[in-house]
């Protein structure tokens, strides 16, 4: 079941995520919705937040980018409670874009490489390293586990000079051919 994505000036694409535990309710099928709703959309990510959800939960799926990097080959992934301990490596400008902020992408600077730790939908734990496109698709991903979106990694010039897009897509005046919740329009759907 696709579910609705979130947009951007909802408060809870602002929130710290909270780690959740083997109880969690219907977990395996709130991973099959998101990776349903990210494929719908054409993302390589989507984080709980992202649908409503203030959980440390994100999926991902990079394969689309496998041409550009042969270790993004069959990357679908589930990260649970995922924390990153260490980044390292030069900062490098990437052009990302966002579920939450359609219509708009942006170069965004960030480490070239990672360590995190997270439990997969099994709840068994591991510690990976990751560079490259990988570390980037994660680290956005991550951000929003941490309350924080693209763009809160932009210059404040830029980010001023946005504004008014940005208003604008919480108000729903975007064009999207998926489903969205808006902030400024909560009562709707
Ligand atoms: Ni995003």
């Amino acid at each position: 079941m696709k579910m609705p994505i979130v947009a951007y000036g909802d408060p809870v694409l602002k929130k710290v995520a909270q780690d959740i535990g083997p109880e969690y309710p219907d977990l395996n099928q709130l991973i099959e919705n998101m990776f349903e709703t990210m494929y719908h959309a054409q993302g390589v990510g989507l984080a709980a937040p992202q649908v409503g959800l203030s959980i440390r939960l994100f999926v991902i799926d990079a394969s689309p980018f496998e041409e550009d990097d042969s270790q993004l080959k069959d990357f679908k992934k589930v990260f649970i409670n995922a924390k990153i301990t260490e980044e390292q490596g030069e900062k490098w400008n990437f052009n990302e874009g966002c579920l939450s902020i359609p219509d708009i992408r942006e170069d965004v600077s960030r480490h070239e490489s990672l360590s995190i730790t997270y439990q997969d939908e099994h709840w068994n734990w591991h510690t990976e390293n990751y560079h490259g496109l990988a570390a980037r698709v994660i680290q956005h991903e991550y951000d929003h586990i941490e309350g924080k979106l693209l763009t809160d990694r932009l210059s404040p010039l830029r980010k001023a000079m946005l504004k008014g897009k940005l208003e604008a897509i919480s108000k729903g005046m975007v064009k999207v051919d998926y489903k969205m919740k808006f902030p400024a329009l909560s009562k709707k759907r």
